[in-house]
């Protein structure tokens, strides 16, 4: 898992409204990575139902959450957003409600009973079944059927453990490409579930098992999604270097996937995340350094920098492991960026277990690290068997105290880069060019006139620079001429074409 909380409504609607009810979806997914591309997923499945997206919730009969249990103000969003909706279902009863994904597996009960109007419930394994729940909740509801349709079954016995693998099989070729965070970016899921119970973390209980996916099947999906336009391949697993499947005559490892993918023609860069520090093996090191294709960049939270908190984390590994593998990190992809999750305030951390977490940031170096506090969940070993014993303040302290030091450690690695010269990958335009774009009575930036663009270095590194939009989708070459903390500021390298006319052209 990486990442801060992401929340997202649906992107506008890009095409007509097809006739009749039961056929105008809003959706809002809260969480990480891979929440984002089972939206993606739950859309695709429902466009071939005919459901056009709209971004407007008072336009739509369908509404459905996509929902993250991490931590706790994650669910209070969701309850928030849900909450607002009990007068609409009782003004509007044919509209659908659906809570989809980790609270929807963990919280069934509580769901229907704070929130009555809810009609479905659909877990992380049954996500493919949700265009047929729909039309069945939907039916309930304009007969004024008091019923509640679920599907959750997330067992880790071996039935279960089929049914859910087949799933995934039949639903992640089912995509959607207006959901996806650039035209040009795609998430691929390598692996599904958990195995690792961390003593804080819910997600083995809302994931389930720890399962690989057949490299033939990852293989053609990236080569579909490669032919739609797609250029960077970010690979999910929640321990996504724990990959392993063992059939097609051998047993491929995430090395063995990332050669496999490599020669995909039209992808130009693959990445992956989240790792798990204790199984970052040399082979995953050497395949990155030999594959062009590959970031020089690793996200393999620390979570603490302190043995004893480590160890009542149940993480697997202790400091000095952790600084063996970043030694292994550095000598065999030297520039690699690494990138960090820490939690702040666990049960037991003391003031002195916190100021070894930031040493860590300072010795290690990390491009960036998401901090998170504490948080309580119902159903992991932490929230049975120990007290939440760090107030809020101290937790809120310890977060920013951690984040200054971040801050400090990105600027000064940033800092490293000014000067150079690096091959930005272009997304689209900067989080400044579309606020002004949305304030602005104009209608845009006039033909070739340059506007704020950004992208990401092959070691991840956020880059702003100003260039034609066209640029958008293309990997260019671009001068580091300043920095903060978590971006690079740059400038075009401005090269001469000479066209056939013989005049020469800027780009
Ligand atoms: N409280 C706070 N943070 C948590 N995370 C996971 N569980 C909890 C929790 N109970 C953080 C970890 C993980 C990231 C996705 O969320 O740092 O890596
Ligand atoms: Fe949660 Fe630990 Fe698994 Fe990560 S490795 S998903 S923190 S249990």
């Amino acid at each position: 898992m990486t990442d801060p909380i992401l929340s997202a409504a649906a992107p506008p609607a890009d095409g007509p409204a097809v006739d009749g009810p039961n056929r105008r979806l809003y959706i809002e997914t809260v969480g990480c990575q891979m929440n984002v591309l089972d939206s993606e997923l739950v859309v695709g499945a429902l466009r071939k139902r005919g459901f056009e997206v709209t971004s407007d919730p008072e336009a739509a009969d369908t509404l459905l959450f996509n929902t993250c249990s991490v931590r706790e103000k994650a669910e209070q969003k969701i309850y928030s957003s849900l909450g607002r909706l009990k007068y609409r279902k009782r003004q509007r009863p044919g509209t659908v409600i659906g809570v989809l994904g980790c609270m929807a597996q963990k919280d069934k009960d509580l769901v229907f009973r704070k929130m009555p109007h809810v009609d479905l419930v659909v877990g992380t394994g049954q996500l493919a079944e949700v265009p047929d729940l729909i039309d069945a909740a939907r039916e309930n509801a304009l007969r004024g059927s008091k019923s509640r349709l679920t599907a959750l079954s997330l067992s880790r016995k071996g039935g279960a453990r089929k049914e859910i693998e087949a799933s995934f099989e039949s639903y992640d070729p089912l995509r959607e490409p207006t959901m996806r965070p650039t035209p040009y970016q795609a998430f691929v899921r390598v692996m599904i579930g958990c195995d690792k119970f961390c003593t804080y973390c819910v997600v083995p209980s809302t994931r389930g098992p720890e399962q690989s996916r057949a490299p033939s099947d990852i293989k053609k999906e990236v080569e579909v999604l490669a032919g739609q336009g797609v250029k960077e391949i970010t690979l999910l697993g929640q321990t996504v270097n724990s990959y392993k499947h063992s059939g097609e005559g051998k047993t491929y490892r995430l090395s063995d996937l990332l050669y496999l993918i490599h020669g995909t023609p039209g992808i130009e860069r693959i990445k992956f995340v989240t790792g798990y520090p204790k199984d970052l093996g040399n082979d995953l090191l050497e395949a990155i350094r030999d594959l062009k294709k590959c970031y020089h960049y690793l996200h393999v939270p620390l979570q603490s920098g302190c043995d004893d908190v480590l160890k009542v984390m149940k993480r697997g590994y202790t400091v000095a492991e952790y600084r063996d593998m970043m030694h292994r990190v550095w000598e065999t992809v030297p520039g690699c960026s690494v990138s960090s999750d820490f939690i702040v305030g666990h049960p037991g951390e003391t003031e002195e277990s916190f100021e070894k977490s930031v040493d860590s940031v300072r010795e290690f170096r990390f491009k960036n690290s998401f901090i998170f506090k504490y948080s309580p969940r119902p159903g992991t070993k932490a929230y049975e068997r120990l007290a939440d014993d760090i107030p809020d303040e101290v937790k809120r302290r310890r977060n920013n105290a951690l984040l200054a030091v971040q801050n400090e450690v990105g600027e000064e690695e940033n800092a490293r880069k000014i000067g150079e010269q690096v091959s930005v990958l272009v997304e689209g335009p900067s989080v400044r060019q579309k606020k002004a774009d949305q304030s602005s009575e104009d209608v845009g930036p006039a033909p070739g006139e340059a506007i704020q663009l950004t992208g990401r270095t092959r070691c991840d590194r956020i880059v702003v620079f100003d260039g034609n939009p066209r640029l958008i989708g293309s990997t260019t070459e671009v001068h580091v001429d300043d920095c903060t903390g978590t971006t690079l500021l740059g400038s075009i390298v401005t090269r001469e074409v000479t066209h056939l006319g013989g005049l020469p052209v800027l780009v």
